[in-house]
């Protein structure tokens, strides 16, 4: 008779057996599974447990605040927030290929975890998200980069340079049973039901180069799409909802103006496990309403465009 409370005691009491009175490092991004692990760990051996958060300053609107509030504020974990935004945003001016931009942001998580690690005198095992489809197969996103680093939070690499243990709590997981026992640890629904988020942000929302007034911008039509999502009751039917900021300006006209601004496009899916994924059918009042918005709201933008396309033959990211 196999329950999630179960499962809960039954994985800290190994997560006790394993690392004794030993220090552990979590890396915290603020999805569903670093989180759950975080919290998880919490309940197991308190205060051996530090949470570092590097805020790449590629997160949507106020996230970077929401998860400090929520694991330093609520659940009191030690958590470290260091914000790297100008690392990264420095290092990603001027540079528009994906991949390399993924590369960039890979490598910097790395070097800057790695030096806040030091500073509070390093740990004896590092504990990670990994997931049961994680450990089955190889999951390589299109275009981008292999399983090791299926994300930059997946420190590959780390644990051998840091001489750290592995700590993998959610390795017979699913997805959908990682959010089930989040909510039996309590984990509060916002955080349990959240969209996947790609590692790399709102630098691979950004095709073209990423600079600060850019994702500024994104931040802002992306916050109005979400609210909107949210005031209609579908972020739980969506799979994943973005904007995207191309690098492109388009005319309009505004009062007695002409405008020359970018153009925003929004993409959202159905999926199962993001392998495939539908477009998502708004109707077209709502992407009406949310266009308005956007465009009355967000300087910057004067045009929204609404992505029809399918995987495959598209991804869900546009880059
Ligand atoms: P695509 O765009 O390949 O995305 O259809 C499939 C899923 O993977 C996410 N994604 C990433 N996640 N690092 C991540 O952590 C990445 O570099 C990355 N690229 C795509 C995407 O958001 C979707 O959920």
């Amino acid at each position: 008779d196999w329950t999630m409370a179960a499962f809960r005691d039954e994985a800290i009491a190994k997560v006790r057996a394993q690392v004794g009175d030993g220090r552990v490092i979590c890396g915290l991004s603020g999805g569903v599974d670093s989180s759950v692990v975080a919290v998880l760990l919490h309940e197991a051996i308190g205060e051996q447990l530090t949470c570092i958060f590097v805020d790449h300053g590629l997160m949507r609107l106020n996230e970077a605040e929401e998860v400090v509030g929520l694991f330093r504020d609520h659940y009191n974990i030690p958590l470290v927030h260091v914000d790297a935004a100008d690392t990264f945003i420095d290092a990603l001016t001027g540079e528009s290929d994906p991949e390399t931009k993924r590369k960039t942001i890979g490598r910097l998580f790395i070097e800057v975890f790695e030096e806040e690690a030091k500073k509070i005198g390093g740990a004896d095992f590092l504990a990670q998200g990994t997931l049961y489809p994680d450990v089955i197969e190889s999951v390589s996103f299109t275009g981008g980069p292999s399983v090791t680093i299926k994300s930059h939070h997946n420190v590959g690499g780390l644990p051998e340079r840091m001489n750290m243990k592995l700590v993998e709590p959610l390795r017979e997981l699913f997805k959908d049973e990682v959010r089930a026992l989040g909510r039996e640890l309590g984990l509060p629904e916002a955080f349990v039901g959240r969209h996947p988020f790609p590692g790399p942000g709102l630098a691979i929302r950004c095709p073209g180069g990423v600079s600060r007034e850019k994702l500024d911008i994104l931040r802002q039509a992306d916050a109005i799409y979400l609210d909107e999502i949210r005031k209609a009751g579908l972020y739980d039917a969506i799979w994943q909802a973005f904007a995207v900021l191309l690098p492109v300006q388009t005319v309009g006209v505004m009062g007695d103006g002409r405008t020359y601004e970018f153009v925003c496009g929004l993409r959202a899916v159905t999926s199962v496990d993001g392998m495939t994924a539908d477009f998502f059918h708004f109707d077209m009042e709502f992407l009406g309403r949310v266009s308005a918005r956007i465009v009355n709201e967000v300087r910057g933008i004067n045009r929204v465009v609404y992505d029809v396309t399918s995987k495959p033959p598209g991804t869900i990211e546009w880059e």
